[in-house]
């Protein structure tokens, strides 16, 4: 991937969440229509980072039970309509399943207003179907993933308004505390950034698995054999990221010596067409977020 193109803020682990750009943020009114695993995630973020005042936020959902705990855990503010949040917050988060879309916003599709920046979450929901459902609002796709939850996100954003500059530094002021914010320019980007980040989480996870398995049927006990495959993991990936300027390659080439055993290793996995089977496993999950999307317009 072109990392200029996508304007990517890369941190090193070390480093803290970066300064917040915008003076109004501590001002600003944050909605979410939805109190599920996302809007948790994104709330427990904002307001560990200290650049928000809880009852700033505003939290609707269609049932009680998780607002209850937001706001007892949080502080957060609460609604029982989402007209409420919508009328209130300079920013709405919408939050809810794409299958729940239209009917979260039924009805209240007037009360956008043009100056308010509405973040969608909806997978497999394009800005044709959003612009039909709000015309008039600053609206602004958002893809994060499952490790936002400790602040190693991938937060992929997308918008077409005309103040690019406001839109980017508002996402990273609202989301960099979750992890790297990345701004995508296309579509096909913003899908691509879906498979291989927040639905690539999960095909991690599918190789971890295989990883203790296989380690497991050599006598390791199963927590040993989770611990010794999320260290490979988490090592792994720590020193990628910790190595400024070397390439994976390199640092694939200092653990292989000519034909040892990394080497004999890496052979059968090129000769078993390993690259291959997680390509076309990458191009089937894009073609079924093309249909989620074409069936939600
Ligand atoms: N989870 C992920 O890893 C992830 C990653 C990237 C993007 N996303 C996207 O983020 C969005 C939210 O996902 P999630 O995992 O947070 O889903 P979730 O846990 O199922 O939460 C969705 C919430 O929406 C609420 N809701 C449904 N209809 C509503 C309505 N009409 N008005 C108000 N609230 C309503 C539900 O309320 P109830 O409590 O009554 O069910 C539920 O609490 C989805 O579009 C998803 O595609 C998720």
């Amino acid at each position: 991937m072109d990392q200029v193109r996508y304007n990517a803020i890369w941190r090193k682990t070390t480093e803290t969440r970066p300064a917040v750009k915008n003076p109004m943020l501590k001002a600003m009114k944050i909605g979410f229509i939805g109190a599920g695993n996302m809007t948790q995630a994104l709330v427990k973020g904002m307001v560990e980072s200290k650049e928000f005042k809880p009852d700033h936020i505003i939290v609707s959902n269609r049932t009680e039970g998780k607002l209850l705990k937001l706001s007892e855990q949080y502080q957060v503010q609460t609604r029982a309509h989402n007209q409420e949040v919508i009328n209130e917050c300079d920013v709405v988060i919408l939050a809810v399943k794409p299958q729940d879309f239209s009917a979260a916003i039924e009805g209240l599709n007037n009360l956008f207003n043009e100056n308010q920046i509405v973040i969608s979450l909806a997978a497999g929901m394009p800005f044709s179907t959003l612009k039909k459902l709000i015309p008039y609002a600053r609206l602004v796709r958002l893809m994060p993933n499952t490790p936002s939850l400790i602040g190693r996100g991938v937060i992929g954003y997308m918008s077409q308004d005309k103040e690019e500059e406001y839109v980017s530094s508002l996402m990273e002021d609202l989301f960099g505390g979750l992890g790297s914010v990345i701004r995508v320019e296309s579509e096909d980007q913003f899908d691509a950034l879906m498979v291989s980040c927040s639905s690539g989480t999960g095909f991690i996870f599918e190789l971890m698995m295989y990883w203790q398995e296989w380690i497991e049927e050599h006598g390791f006990a199963p927590e040993i054999a989770k611990k010794m495959t999320i260290e490979t993991f988490v090592g792994a990936s720590l020193l990628a990221s910790q190595s400024n300027g070397v390439e994976l390659e390199e640092l694939q080439a200092r653990v292989t010596s000519k034909k040892g055993v990394t080497f004999s290793g890496l052979n059968s996995m090129r000769e078993l067409e390993m690259e291959r089977a997680l390509r076309i496993s990458f191009e089937k999950a894009a073609m079924r977020s093309q249909e989620i999307s074409k069936s939600t317009k």
